[in-house]
């Protein structure tokens, strides 16, 4: 069953022995060239994975991967009953700590120097269990850089802004202060800094 439709991929809720799990299917781009295109889908399935595996190794919830079928460019994994953190948002009664937990697992990925790539308030899912987990890694990487690390922060406060405008600041200040549990005072010093500089960026580009 079709579950949700993306840019790049398209996410089916299966069945597989048993267990309801998602596949995430990477389809054909008609505009790009056949070899490119799959060597392309290809590889974004496998690093996807790599960094899911890799997030989850360091305690970072993401889904349990079943399976990676590289030739049908899918990666199979559990379906994590539960709403985006976007969704959410609204109704949560501890909002703040929720995001200082959200901040500490993003404090976790950075101390390990895993860029989450697309870190916004979708790709956050909140199950029924309470555990948070982070998904869609498909834009990640590894990095050392401040600059990557500040992207990523950055990021997630723009979304914050654009759908739950009157708790954002809250809502960032509490993710910052589960951020400093992980890497310390001197570092978020650092990235505070890089984000203003970010920021202050954006607003050239944008005249
Ligand atoms: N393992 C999963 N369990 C439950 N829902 C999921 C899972 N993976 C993805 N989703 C849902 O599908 C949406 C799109 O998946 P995502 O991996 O973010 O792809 P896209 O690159 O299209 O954003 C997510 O925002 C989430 O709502
Ligand atoms: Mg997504």
């Amino acid at each position: 069953m079709l579950f949700k439709k993306g840019a790049e991929a398209n996410l089916y809720l299966e069945t597989w022995y048993g267990k309801k799990i998602i596949r995430k299917y990477r389809y054909k781009k008609a505009y790009r060239i056949e070899e490119l295109d799959f060597q392309l889908r290809r590889s974004r399935t496998f690093h996807e994975a790599k960094l899911l595996l890799e997030a989850r190794k360091i305690g970072v919830p993401t889904p349990f991967i079943y399976m990676i079928d590289v030739k049908n460019t899918s990666i199979y994994m559990d379906y994590i009953e539960g709403n985006q953190l976007k969704k959410d948002m609204n109704h949560l009664i501890n909002k703040n700590l929720i995001c200082e937990k959200v901040g500490e697992k993003i404090g976790l990925l950075h101390s390990n120097d895993i860029i989450h790539g697309d870190l916004t308030t979708s790709n956050i899912i909140i199950a029924k269990n309470g555990i948070i987990y982070f998904i869609d890694f498909g834009l990640g990487g590894f990095s050392s850089s401040l600059e990557d690390k500040g992207v990523d922060l950055h990021l997630i406060k723009k979304a914050l802004e654009s759908t739950h405008y009157k708790f954002a600041d809250e809502c960032f200040d509490a993710i910052l202060t589960g951020y400093k549990r992980i890497v310390g005072a001197e570092f978020l010093q650092n990235i505070k800094v890089k984000i203003t500089e970010i920021e202050s960026r954006g607003r050239y580009f944008q005249r």
